[in-house]
């Protein structure tokens, strides 16, 4: 049995296709259904459901044979004890630094002055300050960053930005572009070697999936 470690929302839906064009079909909608397992077309291949944080820790500790994980998230987790053999060019976006909109962030920084940085990026934000020489106190948090600003909470915030509608309708602007965000295919190194013959095809027809998409966008 192949268990693979998905999350749901934009990277379950944008994973469906690179599924399909591996032959796999998931039987129940995950928005309708209260199971956490779902069987697919295939009996050998079974879909879990987990929160994205969780997707890494699955796949390291074998709870799942492969995941699909934003990048924010493995650089978050470390990444340890994982194979990560593709970019599936899916659930693009960015991590950013984002400010209200009428404090003055260039003139901050250049004062050397000490922002306060909400986020539940931690890792990306203190190695991102880290190398422009900025000094940070870093405020974790686990979702609606963008309130922190409003509050007087923190000064800044760094999160993923797609649209940018969410920062626009909090008053927030978006000064700096810390990196390009994708999901990544994660596969359990062990697994890898001994179910590698029902591995493979996969890695296969998402690798050919990906690269028809690119050629044709
Ligand atoms: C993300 C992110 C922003 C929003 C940005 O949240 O944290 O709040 O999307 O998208 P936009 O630029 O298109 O408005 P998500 O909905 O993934 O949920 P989360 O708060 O649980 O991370």
């Amino acid at each position: 049995m192949i268990t693979l470690a998905l999350s749901k929302g934009r990277i379950f839906d944008e994973t469906l296709p690179l599924l399909a064009a591996a032959g796999i079909e998931v039987l129940e909608d995950p928005e309708k259904s209260r199971k956490l397992i779902l069987p697919t077309n295939q009996p050998g291949v079974r879909v879990v459901l987990v929160r994205a944080t969780d997707v890494p820790t699955y796949v390291e500790y074998g709870g799942a044979d492969l995941g699909v994980t934003g990048k924010d998230t493995l650089i978050e987790h470390g990444g340890q004890g994982l194979y990560q053999p593709l970019d599936l060019q899916i659930a693009k976006c960015r991590m950013s630094v984002a400010v209200r909109n009428d404090f003055d962030y260039a003139s901050a920084v250049r004062q050397g002055s000490r922002l306060k940085v909400a986020t539940k990026y931690t890792a990306i934000a203190r190695e991102f300050f880290a190398s422009k020489g900025v000094h940070v106190d870093l405020i974790k948090l686990y979702g609606s960053m963008e309130l922190a600003p409003l509050t007087g909470l923190a000064d800044a915030i760094v999160d993923l930005v797609s649209t940018g509608n969410t920062l626009k309708a909090n008053q927030l602007v978006e000064v700096e572009r810390i990196m390009d965000i994708s999901s990544r295919l994660v596969v359990n190194q062990a697994a890898l070697k001994l179910k590698q013959a029902a591995i493979r095809p996969i890695l296969d027809a998402f690798s050919n999936a990906i690269e028809s998409n690119a050629v044709s966008s």
